[in-house]
């Protein structure tokens, strides 16, 4: 293993906490590298599911020492719902660690979201959970970070600096009521006690766990084409979810990266604005929607459905290199006829087998088919991929054999037991 990265090879949800939970039990780190409170990862054992937000899902065993990397943007507000939420569940919240880097979403970057995404024109989807005005302070460079949250005088310093800038756009351009930074200085200096105990420096911390080679798995969010640079911008998120991210987001040089692990649903989901070219807005994707349970984790929206888009997938298996590919929910596609599958686009009256990540072009890209038999038996019972139907195994070689990355991994269900090893 040694240094392991999890990406989202769609729109993002494509069961990475599972995936990621799996890998953990060899791990001795895992670290979350992207993304903020906008996450949402299940993870299901022994009958209870756990949901993670901003902490690694890795947490849950307890030989991982579990790491919020630089690279992350956290909401200290969201943080002690979801850690007063694990708490209960009886998770050890010892072995968390969080970066001095880390980037601090902040009452008005929640409150900006919120109201962009309150007009109508322009409008992203965002989850509304303030990650673009946080990313885009960290770029403007008045962002808060946790190192700054540990002094009180430089937090104070800060707040009332990025106040002067913010309080005036909160106010006269969306009309809505400016901040007060006393009262967010306070409400932050208690914040800064409660984490103090996790605050370390994560890249030393990780390089030299890499020198001791010691096993570090990656936890990507969101996905491939959602990130802000490679995704299908404008209506991306704005991180960097793609492999590259992980060595961003973590301190880790690129040359220790030695597994890529791409993760990828049977079929496809979106939430959110923005084109979606095998989008299925009938009763077939109805179908998908309420076999995959297909609601949002962090916002409860219903998640757009479609077939599975082969052209994104190479794209994103070339954008990540990927090493080797996890399919996940296939039990959700048991019992259709035939199964369609996009192997091009129909792009200004040419056909091609390269991904065009520019909105406005997407989104007159035709997907072109290829149709494959389905299987009408339930799979969520089966461990080996001797015992799946016969048309399952083709519908996972015709994946493999399109990109080509090997599929090592394939899940069945939620639970860490319904996964079938393939090497
Ligand atoms: P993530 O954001 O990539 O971690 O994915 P989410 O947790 O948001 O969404 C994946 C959902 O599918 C979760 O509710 C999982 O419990 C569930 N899930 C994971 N693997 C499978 C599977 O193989 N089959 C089914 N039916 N559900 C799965
Ligand atoms: P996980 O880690 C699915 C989407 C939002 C929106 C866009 C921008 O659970 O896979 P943002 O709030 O990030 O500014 O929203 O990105 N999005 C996700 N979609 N899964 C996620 O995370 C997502 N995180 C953000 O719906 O379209
Ligand atoms: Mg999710």
């Amino acid at each position: 293993m040694s240094v392991l990265v999890v990406v989202g090879a769609q729109w993002g949800d494509e069961a990475k906490g599972k995936i990621v939970d799996l890998f953990a039990q060899r791990a001795r780190y895992v670290v979350r590298y992207a993304g903020g409170s906008n996450a949402g990862h299940t993870v299901c054992v022994n009958g209870a599911t756990y949901k993670f937000h901003l902490i690694p899902s890795g947490i849950l065993h307890p030989n991982v020492i579990a790491v919020v990397g630089d690279g992350v943007v956290m909401d200290l507000r969201a943080f002690g719902i979801e850690a007063a939420a694990l708490h209960e569940q009886g998770v050890d919240l010892s072995r968390l660690r969080i970066g001095r880097g880390v980037h601090l979403t902040m009452p008005y970057h929640r409150l900006l979201d919120e109201l962009e995404e309150a007009q109508i024109e322009g409008r992203i989807g965002t989850t509304k959970r303030g990650i673009g005005p946080t990313y885009a302070d960290k770029a403007w460079r008045i962002g808060v970070r946790v190192a700054d949250l540990m002094e009180r005088d430089r937090l104070a310093q800060r707040i009332q600096r990025v106040l002067q800038r913010r309080n005036p756009t909160i106010q006269r351009v969306y009309g809505a009521k400016p901040l007060n930074a006393n009262e967010l200085i306070e409400e932050f200096t208690h914040y800064a006690e409660q984490i103090r105990p996790y605050v370390c420096d994560v890249p030393h911390l990780l390089m030299q766990a890499a020198e001791r080679s010691e096993p570090i798995v990656m936890e990507g969010a969101q996905g491939t084409l959602l990130d802000l640079d490679y995704g299908t911008y404008p209506y991306v998120t704005s991180s960097h979810p793609i492999a590259a991210g992980a060595c961003l987001g973590t301190g880790i040089a690129p040359n220790r990266l030695t597994e890529i692990w791409g993760v990828a649903k049977a079929y496809t989901t979106r939430v959110g604005e923005g084109p979606f070219p095998t989008e299925l807005t009938d009763e077939i994707g109805d179908r998908i929607r309420n076999r995959g349970r297909e609601y949002g984790t962090t916002t409860g929206r219903a998640r757009r459905v479609g077939w599975l888009d082969l052209v994104a997938l190479r794209y994103a298996a070339r954008v990540n290199g990927f090493t080797a590919l996890a399919v996940t929910l296939l039990d959700v596609l048991s019992g259709f006829e035939r199964l369609k599958v996009c192997v091009a686009y129909r792009y200004n009256d040419a056909q091609t087998r390269e991904f065009i990540a520019d909105a406005p072009a997407l989104a007159r890209c035709e997907p072109v088919y290829a149709e494959l038999h389905g299987w009408r038996e339930e799979i969520d019972h089966c461990r080996t991929l001797e015992e799946l139907p016969t048309n399952a195994r083709a519908y996972l070689n015709f994946i493999e054999e399109h990109i080509s990355v090997p599929i090592r991994l394939v899940s069945v269900g939620p639970s860490r037991e319904q996964t079938i090893q393939c090497s």
